[in-house]
């Protein structure tokens, strides 16, 4: 099993924030993060996949291709937009960077060819902020 590992990067902006709470048990939760009027990160996705090279390329999937389908399913619907106002598939989820991590596996894993499968989705929010997932 070989493992492939692509980084992509993106801007957005979010707030964490649970309506069920007032303002001050939010503030206390969520930090900064509560912020009423969003506020941005710059994130830094990692995503590894795994499988066996193709005998012909030696490739487990062509990076670049890769790269596309990340731009296609994930970045296309995130980069400098609202987590919270402008995304299809953060609709209804608190837009943490746990959920995230989620939800891009979910938007990916159906999108990859049939040759690979998905290993994890590395999200940083901060340069020592990171989630892992792996399904
Ligand atoms: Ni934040």
């Amino acid at each position: 099993m070989v493992y492939l590992t692509r980084i992509e990067h993106f801007n957005a902006a979010h707030k964490l924030f649970n309506p069920a709470w007032s303002r001050e048990k939010n503030e206390e939760i969520f930090g900064k993060c509560a912020n009423e009027n969003w506020h941005g990160h710059n994130y830094e996705l990692y995503v590894t996949i795994k499988g066996e090279p193709d005998p012909e390329t030696g490739f487990l999937l062509d990076a670049k291709k890769l790269s596309k389908l990340i731009n296609s399913f994930v970045l296309d619907k995130l980069d400098h937009l609202n987590l919270n106002e402008d995304v299809d598939f953060m609709k209804g989820v608190m837009c943490s960077t746990e959920n995230l991590a989620v939800a891009i596996w979910n938007q990916l894993t159906k999108h990859l060819p049939a040759t690979v499968q998905l290993h994890c989705i590395k999200l940083y929010e901060t340069s020592r902020i990171f989630v892992e997932y792996y399904g």
